[in-house]
């Protein structure tokens, strides 16, 4: 909740400090370091093999197949968004990252828009499928928490969304609730990215920061940028301010492509892979009338836009590595 200039200067101060990244450093999925920020309880190496315990805090958001939420490490009563922000990890829809997969059917709606500043994802879900308690009031996540460092701290955001080459995300703002999420990533080449992607009305919501389509049902959709949140023409509104106005009206959404479901086609239960894809075809949602379920979860786990570095190759190995995890469990359980 600093200003840009604020933390434009304690970017150049820490920048003497070697360890510490500054806001300014550009990362990609090949070079980042293994930690990003100083006090990161993660990684950012995270990998291919897929973990429902990692620690991955390097999300993606590249397509409606294909993003991921800031969450708790752990379930329980005190994993709320407020008192683990500094600590989330990245959960995501599809596998290959490294990071923990959002369990099939834990998301009921899901809506990709794409505006020229920028991307985001809006919906709803069961988010204690998450590690989010159920009667948690929710809170925002961004890479500018109050000491400099992001909530969570190290937190990285990759995205190929933005013309196709895998890039980092300086500006971003993920708000979770126990049924509601929204995640927007600004372009870094837009002029207004900082405005865009403001961090500053984090008890407001995702329906005043990120006014758009919170119903179930799955689709990728274009949109005008509107404006930016807590700006009103001339006039910026300050969370605090004696009188909170209305949120924008959402911009309308054009050129919609609606899908049945997305998902990754493993079964997961708690914290354990109990069945991967090609043995579990029609696990799914909720709403699993989904015939033709397996083949996006199929598509989502060998699509090219995936996980920019995890491609050919290395999803095979990703796949052998899978396997062999597998089997020890299973050997593990004969024995
Ligand atoms: C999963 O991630 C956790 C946390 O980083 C780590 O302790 C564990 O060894 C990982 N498991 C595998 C199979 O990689
Ligand atoms: C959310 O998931 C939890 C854990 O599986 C389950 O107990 C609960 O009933 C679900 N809530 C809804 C609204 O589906
Ligand atoms: C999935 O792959 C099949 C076969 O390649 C293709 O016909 C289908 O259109 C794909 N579906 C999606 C959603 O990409």
């Amino acid at each position: 909740m600093l200003c840009v200039a604020l933390l434009t200067t304690l970017s150049l101060l820490s920048a003497a400090n070697a360890a510490t990244p500054t806001y300014s450093a550009t990362y990609l999925p090949s070079s980042i370091p293994e930690h990003t920020e100083e006090g990161q309880t993660g990684t950012n190496q995270c990998g291919t093999v897929l973990n429902q315990t990692s620690a991955c805090q390097t999300a993606y958001m590249n397509a409606l197949d294909d993003w991921c939420l800031w969450a708790p490490p752990e379930p329980g009563p005190l994993s709320t968004i407020g008192e683990t922000e500094r600590i989330e990890v990245a959960w995501c829809i599809k596998s290959g990252t490294g990071s923990r997969l959002i369990p099939d059917g834990a998301i009921t709606g899901a809506h990709w828009l794409i505006t020229p500043d920028y991307i985001q994802v809006t919906g709803v879900g069961n988010m204690t499928l998450l590690n989010i308690p159920i009667d948690d009031e929710g809170g925002e996540l961004d890479p500018h928490g109050a000491d400099g460092n992001g909530n969570p701290v190290g937190g990285v955001v990759f995205s190929t969304a933005f013309g196709g080459q895998v890039e980092e995300i300086f500006e971003w703002t993920n708000f979770m609730g126990t049924g509601e999420f929204c995640f927007r990533i600004c372009d870094p080449k837009g002029p207004r990215a900082p405005d865009f992607c403001q961090h500053i009305y984090d008890t407001l919501g995702c329906d005043f920061n990120m006014p758009a389509n919170y119903n179930t049902g799955f689709d990728t959709c274009h949109a005008d940028s509107g404006e930016p949140m807590g700006v009103y023409g001339t006039s910026t509104f300050h969370q605090g301010d004696p009188i909170t106005p209305d949120p924008h009206p959402a911009p309308s959404p054009t050129n919609c492509q609606t899908t049945s479901t997305i998902g990754n086609g493993f079964l997961i239960q708690g914290s354990s892979i109990v069945g991967t894809p090609s043995a579990t075809p029609t696990s799914g949602g909720p709403s699993a009338t989904k015939p033709s379920g397996s083949v996006t979860a199929t598509n989502s786990s060998n699509s090219a836009s995936g996980g920019p570095l995890v491609q050919g190759w290395e999803r095979v190995l990703m796949s052998v590595g899978l396997m062999i995890v597998l089997s020890l469990v299973g050997a593990a359980i004969v024995i």
